[in-house]
């Protein structure tokens, strides 16, 4: 398995991958008919807009087997949200089910760390929903619940928790 910057050419992968990791990840904790609507080209076209407006020092990694696969990916860049005092922000970091739990979110995690650090930022924020495992991935490295918020997908109401990093 290797972690490489991503290129624009890959966004119909990440797209298939982001729609199959929210399926599978969000089953039971957002609704069916949101998640069975997910479509992989309203992703591609939400991929491309992020390739072609990345922020100042914003990138996307890939996670790709010895045989090309791509199987996850992760983004990070500046926070978007002023209100932390964090200065970088972890957007996504989805796997493919098959590969989860194998060590390889926490290499993607890391590459996102890197690269914030290269850019000098010294601490980090994410936003995950309440209920979902991830929360014990961010906690095993090192976040900590910083904040909360109600927010409303597919017209649940959902409480999302805000993790930080103080120091990176
Ligand atoms: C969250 C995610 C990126 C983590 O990547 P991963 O490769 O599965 O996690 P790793 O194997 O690197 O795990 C590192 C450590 O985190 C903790 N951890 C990871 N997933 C966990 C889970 N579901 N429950 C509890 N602890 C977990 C463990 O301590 C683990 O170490 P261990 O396996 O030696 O016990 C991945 O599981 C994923 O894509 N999940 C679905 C999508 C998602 O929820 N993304 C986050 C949206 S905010």
């Amino acid at each position: 398995m290797r972690i490489r910057e991503a290129r624009v050419d890959d966004v119909e992968k990440i797209a298939g991958i982001h729609v199959a990791s929210w399926q599978s990840t969000y089953k039971g904790i957002i609704s069916e008919t949101y998640l069975s609507n997910l479509t992989i080209e309203s992703r591609v076209k939400n991929w491309l807009w992020t390739f072609n407006n990345l922020n100042d020092f914003e990138k996307v990694f890939v996670a790709e087997t010895e045989e090309g696969n791509i199987v996850g990916f992760s983004n990070g860049g500046r926070s978007r949200y002023h209100e932390y005092k964090h200065d970088g922000e972890l957007y996504a970091i989805y796997l493919l089910k098959n590969y989860q739990r194998l060590g390889i979110g926490r290499m993607l995690f890391r590459s996102v760390v890197e690269s914030l650090k290269e850019n000098g930022c010294t601490s980090m924020m994410l936003w995950v929903l309440e209920n979902n495992p991830a929360v014990s991935f961010y906690k095993s490295l090192g976040g900590r619940s910083i904040g909360r918020k109600t927010i409303t997908i597919g017209g649940d109401r959902l409480v999302e928790l805000a993790i930080g990093w103080d120091s990176l």
